[in-house]
C-alpha cells in the first residue's frame, strides 16, 4: 500500500497537535475497544482515516497489520511521524484520497463527523476497499454534544453572530441516515449502533473552555479574540448546571458506530 495519492489536500493545519495529544487524549483512549471491531489480522492492508497524532494506528500496526495513517492536518500528520517514525503518514483528505492497492480494511476513530458532504467520504472508502473488505468507524452521532451545540448557539447569537448554525462544521447522522449512504454507496452495513458516551474531561475548570477552542474554532471565524472569550464564557456559564459535577466537566458526546462490508 505504497504510493497512497492525494489529489486534494484540505489544510486544517490550525490543528494545535501538541494540546490534542496532551489535553484530549480521550479521543484515541476511548477508541481503544474499537479495535476490537476492526479486529485486525497479520498482513491486512489497513487504512487508519483520520488518524490523528497515530495512537491507534500504531495500535494496529502492533497487531501486525500493514497500515499508513491519513489526516487532513499537516500538523497532525508531522506529529505522528515524529511519535511512530517507523509507520507511514500521509498528509490527505477523506473527501478525495485514492489507494493504489485495494484495501482489507478502512478503520476511522473520532474523524468523519468533520466530513461533508458524507457521500464524498463514503465513496472514496468504497473505492479504496478490495470487495469483502470492510470499513470500521465510530464518529459523534444524531445527538452528540448537543447542549454544548445549544449553549454556542446562544452565546454566539448573544454576541453578533445572527445565524450560528450556518458556521456549524459537524456531521451527526442517525444510524437510518448513515447506513442509508452505506447501502446507496453499495455497502452491507452487517453493524450499526448509537449510544450515549458522557466523557469526562481531564482538565478542571478550563475543561469546557479548552475543548471550545480545540474544536470549535470555525464558531469564531471573524470575531475578536474578546468576544471569543466572551462567548466560551457564556456557554460556561449556560452548561455549568448540567455539565460540571465536582470540578470535572463531563461533555454529553454521543457514538455511533458502523461495520459495512464492500459488496
Ligand atoms: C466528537 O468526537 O464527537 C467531536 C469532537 C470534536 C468536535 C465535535 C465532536
Amino acid at each position: 500500500m505504497n504510493n497512497l495519492m492525494n489529489n486534494f489536500v484540505k489544510s486544517q493545519n490550525y490543528w494545535n497537535a501538541a494540546f490534542y495529544e496532551n489535553q484530549h487524549n480521550f479521543v484515541w483512549q476511548y477508541g481503544a475497544d474499537l479495535l476490537q471491531l476492526l479486529n485486525p489480522q497479520p498482513g491486512e492492508l489497513i487504512l487508519d482515516l483520520g488518524c490523528g497524532t497515530g495512537q491507534l494506528t500504531e495500535k494496529i500496526a502492533q497487531l501486525g497489520a500493514n497500515i499508513r495513517g491519513i489526516d487532513s492536518a499537516v500538523t497532525m500528520i508531522e506529529k505522528a511521524r515524529q511519535n511512530y517514525p517507523h509507520l507511514p503518514f500521509d498528509v490527505a483528505d477523506a473527501r478525495n484520497f485514492l489507494v493504489e492497492q485495494p484495501l482489507d480494511a478502512v478503520f476511522s476513530n473520532a474523524a468523519l463527523h468533520w466530513i461533508k458532504p458524507p457521500e464524498t467520504a463514503t465513496r472514496c472508502i468504497y473505492q479504496a476497499l478490495k470487495p469483502g473488505g470492510r470499513f470500521v468507524a465510530e464518529f459523534g452521532g444524531k445527538g452528540n454534544i448537543s447542549a454544548i451545540i445549544t449553549a454556542l448557539y446562544l452565546g454566539l447569537t448573544a454576541n453578533g453572530i445572527s445565524q450560528p448554525q450556518i458556521l456549524n462544521p459537524w456531521y451527526f447522522p442517525s444510524i437510518g441516515e448513515y447506513v442509508t449512504i452505506l447501502e446507496a454507496q453499495g455497502f452491507d452495513v452487517i453493524y450499526a449502533t448509537l449510544f450515549n458516551r458522557p466523557t469526562p474531561l481531564s482538565e478542571t475548570e478550563a475543561g469546557l473552555a479548552n475543548w471550545i477552542r480545540m474544536f470549535a474554532n470555525d464558531f469564531f471565524i471573524g470575531l475578536s479574540s474578546e468576544q471569543k472569550t466572551q462567548v466560551i464564557y457564556e456557554v460556561e456559564n449556560s452548561l455549568q448546571e448540567q455539565l460540571y459535577h465536582q470540578g470535572i466537566w463531563t461533555i454529553d458526546y454521543r457514538r455511533i458506530r458502523i461495520i459495512a462490508i464492500r459488496i
